[in-house]
């Protein structure tokens, strides 16, 4: 702050900042600076057109004061970064397709500069959120099977699924490689006219590979359709196929505190 125009060429907006920082969307960085939790070189700063520059400490609070993320200097990396993804239908999750396909990656290269990396995986042909983040400890905890962390799905299967296999997917599938821990059905809905599809909403918290689809089709339903709409505490809500958004500061406190992970000192 207070730095003429020749020492300070690369002065920024705050709130753009904290954005770039992947803290929090612009318009909820303002509204953190507004409340007052953002310190800048020590001091509340409440002005949104405050500029700082690389060598300004910066400091996120939370509602209850206290210290979220700090910043030595914005010019700096910053340590952990989160974005929730809705993934499309034909992407790959992985870093790298030796195939050529197009990577979950090539989605947010434009706008997100730092390396992170996806929280699991999603098949080629399944759409839905998905976490990308280069915070390892928080990556590990949430795939972890012992961590048991709820995953919701939108299943869609041909035909009116039956009050038979709905049973066996609450009770436990047997698939080649175990029999999977009981599932939660949450919802089941007739689509299109003339029934032609089910959906079935479905919470499974293992993490076995392509689970969901193996399981429908050992209860006879192979799968036209899956879609995951909820990852712990983060839902998928209006995100469109494609877009992207970073985690709100209370979002990745309530995240690490499902995993028993430091919620404030990070
Ligand atoms: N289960 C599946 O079968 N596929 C996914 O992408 C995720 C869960």
């Amino acid at each position: 702050m207070n730095y003429s125009h020749q020492q300070a060429p690369q002065q920024e907006r705050l709130q753009k900042v904290i954005a770039r920082l992947g803290i929090a969307s612009r318009r909820h960085a303002e509204e953190l600076i507004s409340e007052g939790l953002v310190k800048v070189n020590g001091r509340v700063v409440t002005a949104l057109g405050t500029k700082v520059s690389p060598q300004d400490k910066i400091e996120v609070l939370d509602r209850n004061q206290k210290k979220v993320v700090r910043r030595d200097s914005v010019g700096e990396q910053v340590k952990y970064i989160y974005y929730l993804l809705h993934k499309p239908e034909g992407v790959i999750t992985s870093v790298y397709d030796p195939q050529h396909r197009k990577t979950v990656i090539d989605l947010i290269r434009q706008d997100v500069k730092q390396r992170v990396y996806p929280v699991g995986r999603l098949d080629y042909d399944t759409s839905g959120l998905l976490l990308l983040t280069n915070d390892g400890d928080l990556t590990y905890r949430l795939t972890h099977p012992r961590f048991e962390v709820k995953k919701t799905y939108k299943a869609w299967v041909k035909g009116r699924i039956s009050a038979e296999a709905i049973k066996t997917l609450q009770e436990g599938v047997k698939l080649q490689d175990g029999i999977t821990a009981p599932a939660k059905i949450i919802k089941v809905q007739q689509a299109n006219r003339g029934n032609s599809l089910s959906v079935v909403e479905i919470s499974i918290h293992e993490g076995k590979n392509r689970q969901v689809r193996r399981m429908f089709e050992a209860v006879g339903y192979p799968l036209v359709g899956l879609q995951r709409i909820a990852f712990g505490p983060l839902k998928l809500n209006n995100l469109k196929p494609g877009e992207f958004r970073p985690l709100k500061v209370q979002e990745v406190a309530r995240l690490r505190k499902e995993v028993g992970l430091n919620t404030t000192e990070y």
